[in-house]
């Protein structure tokens, strides 16, 4: 389980940029589903996109974060939508397995999660489908690991992400068609410091959370200067690429 906490409002401040490749991955999920359940469901945002996807669906969100779960259920108002907190690494079906079991940037929290797959799949009795950030070598990331060395942080929790290649190995067994895929979005951001607003809501807690006071306002200046020369402001706002990695298991 993550044991840094989410703050749901600045995580849901991008979330068309966020929601984009959750359509993308569910778009390639083919067929109906009478149950959904999403590992890392976040506070509520995925529910619009599953609900259009599979409008009949029961939808059940898991997430590890109890902030996060709090705020699903005061934001969504789905009759056929309900949230639990629950660790993903331990989670399995509960009597009848679900149709399909989605998960969109959670997995990436889960250390060694690539050998949770397997099971995770056999989870679902039609398909399974996730996407994590491939962006862990991306100058967000590499400044933020330099930064924090220079305030005395080398120990902070890093994503684990694998190769695509290494998803397509341990999901291709018998029995099941998989597709694996990556794309590069190149997200606008808009207004100043964007990137550090941005990463401030993900990847940069597990730093953010260590710090206070002075030594964390130092941080973040220093911390956003070098954003800025990696990430200039342009005239139109700023750009960040943003590499994603996409798999889809389904059942022949
Ligand atoms: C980047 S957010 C993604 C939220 C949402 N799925 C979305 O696409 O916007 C990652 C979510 O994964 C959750 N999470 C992290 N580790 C988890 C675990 N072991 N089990 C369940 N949820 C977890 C976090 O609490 C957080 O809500």
């Amino acid at each position: 389980m993550t044991s840094h906490r989410w703050d749901p409002s600045q995580y849901l401040r991008y979330g068309d940029e966020r929601t984009r490749p959750f359509l993308d991955l569910i778009a390639r999920v083919p067929g109906d589903a009478r149950t959904v359940v999403d590992l890392g469901c976040g506070p509520g945002n995925d529910l619009p996109p599953l609900r259009a996807r599979w409008p009949e669906a029961a939808i059940h969100g898991i997430d590890s974060s109890p902030d996060m779960i709090d705020r699903a259920r005061a934001d969504v108002a789905d009759p056929r939508a309900t949230f639990a907190v629950g660790d993903a690494a331990a989670w399995r079906p509960d009597g009848a397995r679900p149709d399909v079991i989605v998960s969109n940037a959670m997995y990436q929290w889960i250390d060694r999660h690539i050998d949770l797959l397997p099971a995770a799949a056999d989870g679902a009795a039609h398909a399974f489908a996730f996407q994590v950030p491939g962006n862990q070598d991306a100058p967000s990331h590499t400044l933020l690991a330099t930064v924090a060395a220079e305030f005395g942080i080398t120990d902070f929790r890093r994503v684990d992400v694998r190769d695509p290649a290494e998803y397509l190995a341990v999901l291709q067994r018998p029995g099941w068609d998989v597709d694996v895929w990556e794309s590069t979005y190149l997200h606008v951001l808009q207004g100043p410091d964007a990137v550090f607003e941005w990463i401030s809501g993900t990847g940069a807690r597990p730093v953010l959370e260590r710090l206070a006071g002075a030594e964390r306002e130092a941080f973040i200046a220093r911390y956003k200067a070098e954003l800025n020369i990696a990430y200039p402001r342009r005239d139109f706002g700023t750009v960040l690429p943003f590499r994603r990695i996409f798999a889809v298991a389904v059942r022949r």
